[in-house]
């Protein structure tokens, strides 16, 4: 009865897959909450840097934060070297995202998802009914930039999502590709969420292209997935029509002291990050000297590798029943794929040892 009010496209749109919970996976598998590890959302297994939680008690909980972000905003001036007008910062990227169709996209507007990638833009732009074309990556997952501007141009499309690195592939769009279909005049977000892991980025580009958004987080490089931050880039004018439409108190007061002393102390954030990349190479060349097994190449903090000799749903559950959760996939193109979050070097050590083990 009630569904007769409730939009069709959300009647017809499937709920996101999101990350289970400890508590879930322990009962799902039985295992114990404190066996677990977590290697399937790109978490940082370092946490924090380490100053933080003991910051948190001088922190007024009974205010609301600054709907301006002002303090925030000048640290992530300093961050990035943009103004403090080219910059807003939101609950995780994914509000950013939210943010982005409400400003530019209406009911039939065109998406082009480069697929495969993050999830979240597909299922926001459903979410409000728009039309999704698929456009795949080639077998290295790069893209036919060619091929894309075509179907750019055939499909009349509003706007375009590039997530560098992508996930789930780990690979990066590099910077001319990028200028090729900024020139085309659509609407386009680059994704950096895994930029610390990398260090390339399209930031300068911003000044020349008032159509190029970019996304950044800090839930990867600095370990503080929970308190969902990240933070657009772009032209004044589009940071301008993002502050009227996100919630006025979007940060809130533990993660804006979070973001701004993680940015003070990110020397020290430094120094896991690089952690993670070592134990990244160890990993790709353990994966590269198994039978059957092939590793993409990454620059962020995970690799996806493809089981093509004992496929990845066996692999998943062999690792799941010791207790090691990675993501697996539904799509065609991710057949026989796992992605690997980059964990410490004991996590590491047991993902080797299972695998060893069943190849
Ligand atoms: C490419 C990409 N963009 C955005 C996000 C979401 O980031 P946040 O936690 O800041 O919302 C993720 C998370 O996995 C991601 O992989």
């Amino acid at each position: 009865m009630i569904n007769k009010f409730i939009n069709q496209h959300i009647l017809d749109l499937k709920k996101y897959d999101p990350v289970d919970s400890d508590k879930k996976l322990a009962e799902e598998f039985g295992l114990k909450e404190k066996d677990i590890i977590r290697l399937n959302a790109n978490e940082n297994p370092y946490g924090p840097w380490e100053g933080l939680e003991d910051s948190f008690s001088e922190i007024k909980l009974n205010v609301y934060p600054d709907s301006n972000q002002d303090l925030l905003r000048e640290s992530l001036s300093k961050y990035t070297g943009l103004n403090k007008d080219q910059i807003v910062a939101g609950s995780g990227a994914d509000e950013m995202i939210e943010c982005i169709f409400k400003i530019f996209c209406n009911k039939n507007d065109i998406l082009i998802d480069v697929q495969p990638t993050f999830g979240m833009y597909s299922f926001l732009a459903d979410s409000i009914g728009m039309k999704v074309i698929p456009f795949e990556r080639d077998l290295d997952w790069s893209i036919n930039i060619d091929k894309l501007k075509k179907e750019i141009g055939i499909s009349s499309a509003k706007l375009i999502f590039l997530a560098s690195p992508n996930n789930p592939t780990g690979n990066s769009l590099p910077n001319e590709d990028l200028e090729e279909i900024l020139k085309l005049g659509i609407l386009v977000v680059v994704d950096e969420t895994y930029f610390e892991f990398c260090g390339s980025t399209s930031v300068k580009m911003i000044k020349n292209y008032e159509n190029l958004i970019i996304l950044r987080s800090f839930s990867k490089w600095a370990g503080i997935a929970g308190l969902r931050i990240g933070y657009m880039l772009a032209n004044s004018e589009i940071i301008d029509n993002v502050f009227k439409v996100k919630q006025p108190y979007n940060i809130n007061v533990v993660a804006e002291k979070a973001a701004i002393l993680t940015l003070e102390n990110r020397i020290d954030l430094q120094f896991n990050i690089e952690k993670i990349l070592s134990e990244k190479k160890v990993f790709a060349k353990f994966i590269d000297n198994l039978d059957g097994v092939n590793a993409f190449s990454s620059d962020a903090n995970f690799i996806l590798c493809k089981f093509s000799k004992n496929g990845g749903e066996f692999i998943f559950n062999k690792l799941a029943r010791e207790g090691i959760f990675v993501r697996s996939f539904s799509n065609e193109n991710l057949k026989d794929c796992l992605r690997f979050t980059i964990g410490t070097t004991n996590q590491m050590k047991k993902v080797k040892d299972v695998l060893k083990a069943t190849n």
